[in-house]
Protein backbone atom coordinates (compact mmCIF):
# COMPACT_ATOMS: atom_id res chain seq x y z
CA UNK A 1 0.00 0.00 0.00
CA UNK A 2 2.89 2.35 0.79
CA UNK A 3 5.16 1.31 -2.05
CA UNK A 4 2.18 1.77 -4.39
CA UNK A 5 1.63 5.44 -3.01
CA UNK A 6 5.16 5.84 -3.22
CA UNK A 7 5.24 5.15 -6.97
CA UNK A 8 2.89 7.42 -7.44
CA UNK A 9 4.77 10.09 -7.05
CA UNK A 10 7.04 11.73 -9.74
CA UNK A 11 10.45 10.66 -9.04
CA UNK A 12 12.00 13.72 -7.75
CA UNK A 13 9.51 13.87 -5.54
CA UNK A 14 10.30 10.72 -4.45
CA UNK A 15 13.72 11.75 -3.10
CA UNK A 16 12.40 14.62 -1.14
CA UNK A 17 9.96 12.99 0.28
CA UNK A 18 12.38 10.27 1.46
CA UNK A 19 14.72 13.04 2.61
CA UNK A 20 11.61 14.83 4.52
CA UNK A 21 10.71 11.48 6.37
CA UNK A 22 14.24 11.08 7.43
CA UNK A 23 15.02 14.56 8.77
CA UNK A 24 14.46 13.74 12.11
CA UNK A 25 17.04 11.05 12.18
CA UNK A 26 19.37 12.74 10.07
CA UNK A 27 19.53 15.63 12.31
CA UNK A 28 19.81 13.51 15.65
CA UNK A 29 22.87 11.62 14.17
CA UNK A 30 24.53 15.32 12.98
CA UNK A 31 24.36 16.79 16.38
CA UNK A 32 25.22 13.69 18.33
CA UNK A 33 27.71 13.36 15.96
CA UNK A 34 27.01 9.68 14.97
CA UNK A 35 27.45 10.38 11.57
CA UNK A 36 29.65 7.28 10.09
CA UNK A 37 32.61 7.99 7.80
CA UNK A 38 31.21 7.57 3.70
CA UNK A 39 27.61 7.31 5.23
CA UNK A 40 25.15 9.33 3.67
CA UNK A 41 22.46 10.62 5.81
CA UNK A 42 19.59 8.09 5.51
CA UNK A 43 17.43 10.47 3.77
CA UNK A 44 19.69 10.24 1.02
CA UNK A 45 19.66 6.75 0.73
CA UNK A 46 17.43 6.10 -1.90
CA UNK A 47 18.73 3.03 -3.25
CA UNK A 48 17.09 0.21 -0.97
CA UNK A 49 15.94 -0.28 2.51
CA UNK A 50 18.81 -2.94 3.47
CA UNK A 51 21.37 -1.95 5.91
CA UNK A 52 24.20 0.37 3.92
CA UNK A 53 27.42 -1.10 5.38
CA UNK A 54 26.39 -4.68 5.84
CA UNK A 55 25.36 -4.98 2.09
CA UNK A 56 28.51 -3.05 0.68
CA UNK A 57 30.25 -5.32 2.55
CA UNK A 58 28.68 -8.83 1.89
CA UNK A 59 28.76 -7.65 -1.85
CA UNK A 60 33.05 -7.12 -1.60
CA UNK A 61 33.21 -10.55 0.22
CA UNK A 62 31.59 -11.83 -3.08
CA UNK A 63 33.79 -9.86 -4.87
CA UNK A 64 36.73 -11.24 -3.97
CA UNK A 65 35.34 -14.75 -3.28
CA UNK A 66 33.75 -15.28 -6.80
CA UNK A 67 35.28 -12.73 -8.77
CA UNK A 68 38.58 -13.01 -7.87
CA UNK A 69 38.99 -9.25 -7.30
CA UNK A 70 42.63 -8.61 -6.88
CA UNK A 71 43.69 -4.91 -4.92
CA UNK A 72 45.15 -3.58 -8.09
CA UNK A 73 41.91 -4.08 -10.77
CA UNK A 74 40.31 -1.60 -12.24
CA UNK A 75 36.44 -2.28 -11.86
CA UNK A 76 32.83 -0.63 -12.91
CA UNK A 77 30.32 -0.20 -11.32
CA UNK A 78 27.20 0.22 -13.26
CA UNK A 79 23.81 2.36 -11.23
CA UNK A 80 26.65 3.45 -8.59
CA UNK A 81 23.92 4.76 -6.87
CA UNK A 82 24.89 6.63 -3.42
CA UNK A 83 28.16 5.17 -3.12
CA UNK A 84 26.63 1.93 -0.67
CA UNK A 85 29.41 -0.84 -2.93
CA UNK A 86 31.79 1.69 -3.72
CA UNK A 87 32.34 2.56 0.23
CA UNK A 88 34.27 -0.99 1.30
CA UNK A 89 36.03 -0.80 -2.20
CA UNK A 90 37.64 2.04 -1.16
CA UNK A 91 39.52 0.25 1.50
CA UNK A 92 40.35 -3.21 -0.70
CA UNK A 93 41.52 -1.31 -3.89
CA UNK A 94 44.96 0.44 -3.70
CA UNK A 95 46.12 3.79 -5.71
CA UNK A 96 47.10 1.63 -8.49
CA UNK A 97 43.38 -0.05 -8.64
CA UNK A 98 40.73 2.32 -9.79
CA UNK A 99 36.76 2.25 -9.90
CA UNK A 100 34.65 4.05 -12.60
CA UNK A 101 30.58 4.50 -11.70
CA UNK A 102 27.92 5.90 -13.52
CA UNK A 103 24.13 6.63 -12.79
CA UNK A 104 21.36 8.55 -13.68
CA UNK A 105 20.49 10.36 -10.25
CA UNK A 106 22.34 13.46 -9.60
CA UNK A 107 22.57 13.90 -5.97
CA UNK A 108 23.67 9.91 -5.17
CA UNK A 109 26.37 11.04 -8.20
CA UNK A 110 27.16 14.59 -6.32
CA UNK A 111 27.39 12.82 -2.78
CA UNK A 112 29.87 10.19 -4.48
CA UNK A 113 32.01 12.72 -6.18
CA UNK A 114 31.83 15.28 -3.02
CA UNK A 115 32.88 12.41 -0.32
CA UNK A 116 34.38 10.06 -2.05
CA UNK A 117 36.14 11.00 -4.90
CA UNK A 118 37.51 13.58 -2.82
CA UNK A 119 39.52 11.32 -0.63
CA UNK A 120 40.23 8.50 -3.20
CA UNK A 121 40.91 10.11 -6.47
CA UNK A 122 41.22 6.58 -8.02
CA UNK A 123 37.50 6.98 -7.41
CA UNK A 124 35.76 8.37 -10.20
CA UNK A 125 31.83 9.29 -10.35
CA UNK A 126 29.81 10.09 -13.82
CA UNK A 127 26.04 11.11 -14.51
CA UNK A 128 24.31 9.97 -17.28
CA UNK A 129 21.59 11.27 -18.84
CA UNK A 130 18.75 8.21 -19.27
CA UNK A 131 15.15 7.40 -18.64
CA UNK A 132 13.97 4.66 -16.24
CA UNK A 133 10.24 5.43 -14.50
CA UNK A 134 11.38 5.00 -11.23
CA UNK A 135 14.65 6.84 -11.18
CA UNK A 136 13.95 9.67 -13.78
CA UNK A 137 11.50 11.57 -15.45
CA UNK A 138 13.29 12.26 -18.70
CA UNK A 139 16.26 11.44 -20.19
CA UNK A 140 17.97 8.95 -23.43
CA UNK A 141 16.99 5.23 -24.10
CA UNK A 142 19.22 2.64 -22.19
CA UNK A 143 18.41 0.47 -24.93
CA UNK A 144 20.97 2.20 -27.33
CA UNK A 145 23.23 3.48 -24.71
CA UNK A 146 27.08 2.84 -25.37
CA UNK A 147 29.43 2.88 -22.25
CA UNK A 148 31.47 6.02 -21.71
CA UNK A 149 34.53 3.89 -21.86
CA UNK A 150 37.38 2.11 -24.28
CA UNK A 151 37.29 -1.42 -25.11
CA UNK A 152 38.70 -4.22 -22.61
CA UNK A 153 39.09 -1.79 -19.61
CA UNK A 154 37.80 -3.69 -16.43
CA UNK A 155 38.73 -6.75 -14.59
CA UNK A 156 35.32 -6.85 -13.30
CA UNK A 157 31.92 -5.29 -14.01
CA UNK A 158 29.51 -5.13 -11.14
CA UNK A 159 25.75 -4.37 -11.20
CA UNK A 160 23.90 -4.24 -7.59
CA UNK A 161 19.92 -4.22 -7.88
CA UNK A 162 20.08 -2.49 -10.93
CA UNK A 163 18.43 -5.28 -13.86
CA UNK A 164 16.25 -5.52 -11.07
CA UNK A 165 15.27 -2.22 -12.51
CA UNK A 166 15.77 -2.37 -15.68
CA UNK A 167 13.64 -4.01 -19.12
CA UNK A 168 14.93 -7.02 -21.32
CA UNK A 169 16.10 -5.03 -24.13
CA UNK A 170 17.77 -2.78 -21.64
CA UNK A 171 19.74 -5.74 -20.01
CA UNK A 172 20.06 -7.07 -23.59
CA UNK A 173 22.16 -3.81 -24.23
CA UNK A 174 24.08 -3.56 -21.28
CA UNK A 175 25.19 -7.00 -21.69
CA UNK A 176 26.37 -6.45 -25.08
CA UNK A 177 28.25 -3.33 -23.50
CA UNK A 178 30.29 -5.08 -20.57
CA UNK A 179 31.32 -7.89 -23.08
CA UNK A 180 32.79 -4.99 -25.22
CA UNK A 181 34.27 -3.24 -21.69
CA UNK A 182 35.42 -6.13 -20.24
CA UNK A 183 38.67 -7.68 -20.47
CA UNK A 184 39.51 -10.71 -21.31
CA UNK A 185 39.11 -13.70 -18.60
CA UNK A 186 36.80 -10.83 -16.88
CA UNK A 187 33.97 -11.14 -14.63
CA UNK A 188 30.89 -9.30 -14.54
CA UNK A 189 28.30 -10.20 -10.91
CA UNK A 190 24.83 -8.65 -11.67
CA UNK A 191 22.32 -9.48 -9.26
CA UNK A 192 18.49 -10.45 -10.38
CA UNK A 193 15.49 -11.82 -9.29
CA UNK A 194 15.74 -15.31 -11.42
CA UNK A 195 12.30 -16.83 -12.01
CA UNK A 196 12.19 -20.57 -12.18
CA UNK A 197 10.03 -23.07 -10.41
CA UNK A 198 11.59 -22.88 -7.63
CA UNK A 199 11.25 -19.23 -7.36
CA UNK A 200 7.30 -19.15 -8.33
CA UNK A 201 6.48 -22.24 -6.02
CA UNK A 202 8.83 -20.24 -3.21
CA UNK A 203 7.30 -16.75 -3.53
CA UNK A 204 3.24 -17.88 -4.01
CA UNK A 205 1.25 -16.17 -1.48
CA UNK A 206 4.71 -13.85 -0.10
CA UNK A 207 3.92 -9.87 0.36
CA UNK A 208 7.21 -9.80 -2.23
CA UNK A 209 5.95 -11.79 -5.99
CA UNK A 210 6.13 -11.85 -9.39
CA UNK A 211 2.35 -11.95 -10.86
CA UNK A 212 2.34 -9.98 -13.93
CA UNK A 213 3.86 -12.26 -16.81
CA UNK A 214 5.31 -10.76 -20.07
CA UNK A 215 6.78 -13.68 -21.57
CA UNK A 216 10.77 -13.62 -20.38
CA UNK A 217 9.80 -11.06 -17.84
CA UNK A 218 7.53 -10.03 -15.07
CA UNK A 219 6.41 -7.26 -12.94
CA UNK A 220 5.49 -5.93 -10.21
CA UNK A 221 4.01 -3.17 -11.24
CA UNK A 222 2.51 -1.84 -14.74
CA UNK A 223 2.44 1.38 -13.99
CA UNK A 224 6.14 2.00 -12.60
CA UNK A 225 7.79 -0.66 -14.70
CA UNK A 226 11.09 -0.96 -13.73
CA UNK A 227 9.98 -1.03 -10.12
CA UNK A 228 11.17 -4.29 -9.81
CA UNK A 229 11.75 -6.34 -12.63
CA UNK A 230 12.63 -9.90 -12.69
CA UNK A 231 13.70 -12.74 -15.64
CA UNK A 232 13.09 -16.38 -16.31
CA UNK A 233 16.55 -18.02 -15.95
CA UNK A 234 16.64 -19.60 -19.29
CA UNK A 235 16.14 -16.17 -20.68
CA UNK A 236 19.12 -15.12 -18.83
CA UNK A 237 21.22 -17.36 -19.44
CA UNK A 238 20.03 -18.52 -23.59
CA UNK A 239 19.81 -15.21 -24.53
CA UNK A 240 20.69 -12.38 -22.19
CA UNK A 241 24.29 -14.19 -21.23
CA UNK A 242 25.16 -16.86 -24.25
CA UNK A 243 23.80 -14.28 -27.49
CA UNK A 244 26.43 -11.60 -25.95
CA UNK A 245 29.50 -13.99 -26.05
CA UNK A 246 29.55 -14.34 -22.67
CA UNK A 247 29.12 -17.21 -20.05
CA UNK A 248 27.83 -18.34 -16.83
CA UNK A 249 29.98 -19.03 -14.36
CA UNK A 250 27.18 -19.68 -10.98
CA UNK A 251 24.21 -18.24 -9.73
CA UNK A 252 23.96 -18.02 -5.96
CA UNK A 253 20.15 -17.73 -5.39
CA UNK A 254 19.72 -14.88 -2.78
CA UNK A 255 16.26 -14.92 -0.45
CA UNK A 256 13.81 -12.49 -2.01
CA UNK A 257 11.71 -15.64 -3.01
CA UNK A 258 11.70 -17.81 0.17
CA UNK A 259 11.80 -14.96 2.86
CA UNK A 260 14.42 -16.88 4.71
CA UNK A 261 16.81 -14.24 5.72
CA UNK A 262 20.35 -14.17 6.02
CA UNK A 263 23.84 -12.60 6.01
CA UNK A 264 25.68 -15.02 3.85
CA UNK A 265 23.61 -14.71 0.98
CA UNK A 266 21.85 -11.54 -0.90
CA UNK A 267 18.25 -11.08 -1.15
CA UNK A 268 18.23 -10.78 -4.73
CA UNK A 269 20.09 -13.44 -6.54
CA UNK A 270 23.69 -13.19 -7.72
CA UNK A 271 24.72 -13.94 -11.10
CA UNK A 272 28.14 -14.62 -11.79
CA UNK A 273 29.32 -14.50 -15.35
CA UNK A 274 32.68 -14.31 -17.33
CA UNK A 275 34.05 -13.33 -20.66
C1 LIG B 1 18.43 0.07 -6.22
S1 LIG B 1 19.58 1.22 -6.82
C2 LIG B 1 21.11 0.39 -6.52
C3 LIG B 1 22.29 1.30 -6.49
C4 LIG B 1 23.63 0.65 -6.19
N1 LIG B 1 23.99 -0.30 -7.21
C5 LIG B 1 23.60 -0.02 -4.84
O1 LIG B 1 23.57 -1.26 -4.76
O2 LIG B 1 23.57 0.70 -3.85
C6 LIG B 1 19.43 1.13 -8.56
C7 LIG B 1 20.28 2.15 -9.28
O3 LIG B 1 20.30 1.85 -10.68
C8 LIG B 1 20.33 3.06 -11.38
N2 LIG B 1 19.90 2.79 -12.76
C9 LIG B 1 18.65 2.55 -13.21
N3 LIG B 1 18.67 2.37 -14.55
C10 LIG B 1 19.96 2.49 -14.93
C11 LIG B 1 20.64 2.43 -16.18
N4 LIG B 1 19.99 2.22 -17.32
N5 LIG B 1 21.97 2.61 -16.20
C12 LIG B 1 22.66 2.84 -15.05
N6 LIG B 1 22.08 2.92 -13.84
C13 LIG B 1 20.75 2.76 -13.79
C14 LIG B 1 19.39 3.95 -10.58
O4 LIG B 1 19.57 5.30 -10.87
C15 LIG B 1 19.75 3.58 -9.15
O5 LIG B 1 20.76 4.39 -8.63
Amino acid sequence: MIRRFYYMLPPSFRLLVRRAVFLPVDLYNGISGKKENLVPPRGMIYTGSGDYVKTGNLFLKFFIEHCNLMPNHRVLDIGSGIGRIARPLTSYLLPDGSYEGFDLVDSGVSWCKKNISKQFPNFNFQKVNLYNDLYTSKGEKAEKFVFPYNDEEFDLVFLVSVFTHMLPDEVDNYMKEIHRVLKKGGKCLATFFVINDDSLSLSKGNKFRFDKCFGNYYLMDEKVQSANVAFKEDFIVDKLIADNSLSLNKIIYGYWASGNVSDKISFQDVVIIEK
